[in-house]
């Protein structure tokens, strides 16, 4: 029997109606039979701080921490802000790389959406994404790649991922993941 991964997915947004906490909710509907995702969200999470870190991990931290690890699989759909990784997720990153000797994240197959009102869909907060990646030693997905430029057009008031195109791309983006995670699984 074919196994099921499990894949924690976070979005970088805060806010209700986010796009990119939209594309999740969409990628948790268009993800292939193998693949079973949880959307954690990231409103509990403090800031970093070595000195909190140091009296004992927020409970919500450990509780994403511990996610996290469990999962085959991390999904991040990030935001651009100011182009690049909104503070809310490049400190979430951070607060999951601690401690660096049982970091949740290394080693973790991982792979990178992201939705943006603008043209270029979150480019360049993704290329930033990766770049921390690099020292955290997660291995993102290189392609395909998958950048929801002019959100705004692709979802409804209710924030349902309506653009056929998008949907289409995303299963297919979804189970390219699929293969990788599997490609990456040692359990
Ligand atoms: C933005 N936005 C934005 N968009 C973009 O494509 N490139 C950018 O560099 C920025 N910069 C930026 C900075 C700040 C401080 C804000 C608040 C916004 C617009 C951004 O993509 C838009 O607000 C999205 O809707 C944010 O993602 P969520 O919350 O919809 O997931």
């Amino acid at each position: 029997m074919e196994r099921t991964f499990e894949i924690a997915a976070i979005a970088g947004s805060l806010r209700q109606a986010s796009f990119n906490r939209a594309l999740l909710r969409a990628a948790t509907e268009l993800a292939p039979a193998d693949l079973h995702i949880t959307v954690h969200d990231l409103l509990s999470i403090p800031l970093y701080n070595a000195d909190v870190e140091a009296r004992g991990v927020p409970a919500a931290v450990e509780e994403l921490r511990s996610a996290v690890r469990a999962a085959d699989g991390l999904l991040i759909a990030t935001p651009e802000y100011n182009y690049g990784v909104p503070g809310v997720l490049k400190n979430t990153v951070d607060w999951l790389s601690r401690p660096p000797e049982a970091s949740a994240l290394r080693g973790k197959p991982a792979a990178i959406v992201g939705a943006s009102p603008g043209m270029v869909g979150t480019a360049r907060a993704q290329a930033q994404l990766r770049q921390a990646f690099a020292f955290t030693d997660t291995l993102a997905m290189n392609q395909p790649e998958i950048l929801v430029a002019r959100a705004h057009e692709k979802f409804d008031q209710n924030g349902v991922l309506t653009d056929e195109k998008t949907r289409a791309f995303l299963a297919k983006f979804l189970a390219a993941f699929a293969s990788w995670v599997a490609r990456l699984a040692t359990r």
